[in-house]
């Protein structure tokens, strides 16, 4: 039996295996482009707030297909291989957050539902704010005035969360490159990670038939939402 030159055995532990499914970073840098979009136009006033309200309802588009992901996508996108237990969370930042496979960690797994939750909150709350000028949310006609003005306070509220959220999050994947020396930004543009580092069984699915189911779900939730964003107010009486 003869063993494998170090070399050959090197480059080979370290090809690249695909991590993410070319749907989930569509997903992550498409919100990326609007969240930060929502924010800017949040700040320009009235003129504006047109396209805060068509951005968020994209972003609500973006987090149902999400949602639904996390349970028929492929593997790293799904709920049930990443969401960790308390315990098993504990066990990795005892063990000083290093190894764990492909896809998100037990911490970052923790983290992805708290901003995936925040951002719903705030796409929620959005629905039935307005704005004490001339626009409005299109379910805050479904409301009292007193209702949607609560909903306004939590949207501006939570949006310090989402503020929190990202600093966070841009925190830890700088602590993930400069302190333990692995570059998670990479696999998330690219799909690819070295086998070295992240190493599934085998390499997620992530043909050109997962990505076209991708794109018929995402059109059927767009269609969805953009009833949504022109239902007609109640009738008066
Ligand atoms: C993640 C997505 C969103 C972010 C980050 C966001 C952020 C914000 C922020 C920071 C403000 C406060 C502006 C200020 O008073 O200085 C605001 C206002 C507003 N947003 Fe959003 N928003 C989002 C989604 C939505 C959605 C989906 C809608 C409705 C369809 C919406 C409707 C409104 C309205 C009507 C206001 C004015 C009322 C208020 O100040 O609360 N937003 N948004
Ligand atoms: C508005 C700002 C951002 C938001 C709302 C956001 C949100 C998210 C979400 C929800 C995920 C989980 C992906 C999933 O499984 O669905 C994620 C993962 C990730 N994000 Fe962001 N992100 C933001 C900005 C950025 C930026 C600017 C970068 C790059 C510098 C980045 C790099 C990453 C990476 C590398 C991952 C995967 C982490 C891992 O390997 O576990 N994000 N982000």
């Amino acid at each position: 039996m003869s063993a494998a030159p170090p070399g050959r055995a090197a480059a080979q532990s370290a090809a690249p295996v695909r991590v993410w499914d070319l749907p989930i970073r569509l997903f992550h840098w498409l919100l990326v482009v609007l969240v930060s979009f929502s924010i800017v136009t949040a700040q320009l006033g009235e003129a504006w707030i047109e396209w805060h309200m068509r951005s968020g309802y994209t972003i609500l588009a973006l987090l149902v297909f999400r949602l639904v992901w996390g349970f028929i996508g492929p593997h790293t996108a799904r709920f049930s291989s990443f969401v960790a237990s308390p315990r098993r969370i504990a066990a990795y930042v005892r063990g000083g957050m290093r190894e764990h496979g492909a896809g998100h960690s037990p911490l970052g797994a923790a983290a992805v539902l708290l901003i995936l939750f925040i951002l719903s909150i705030q796409v929620a709350s959005g629905l039935f704010a307005n704005d004490d000028i001339a626009s409005e949310g299109v379910l805050a006609a479904w409301v009292s005035k007193a209702t949607s003005d609560w909903f306004a306070g939590l949207h501006d509220l939570n949006a310090w969360f989402i503020y929190g959220a990202i600093a966070l999050h841009l925190g830890a994947i700088a602590f993930y490159q400069f302190a333990r020396s692995r570059n998670l930004v990479g696999p998330m543009i690219s799909g690819d990670a070295p086998a070295s580092e992240d190493s599934p069984t085998s390499p997620v699915r992530d043909g050109w038939g997962t990505r076209l189911s991708a794109l018929i779900l995402f059109a059927l939730i767009a269609c969805a939402v953009y009833f949504l964003a022109h239902l007609a107010p109640p009738a008066l009486g």
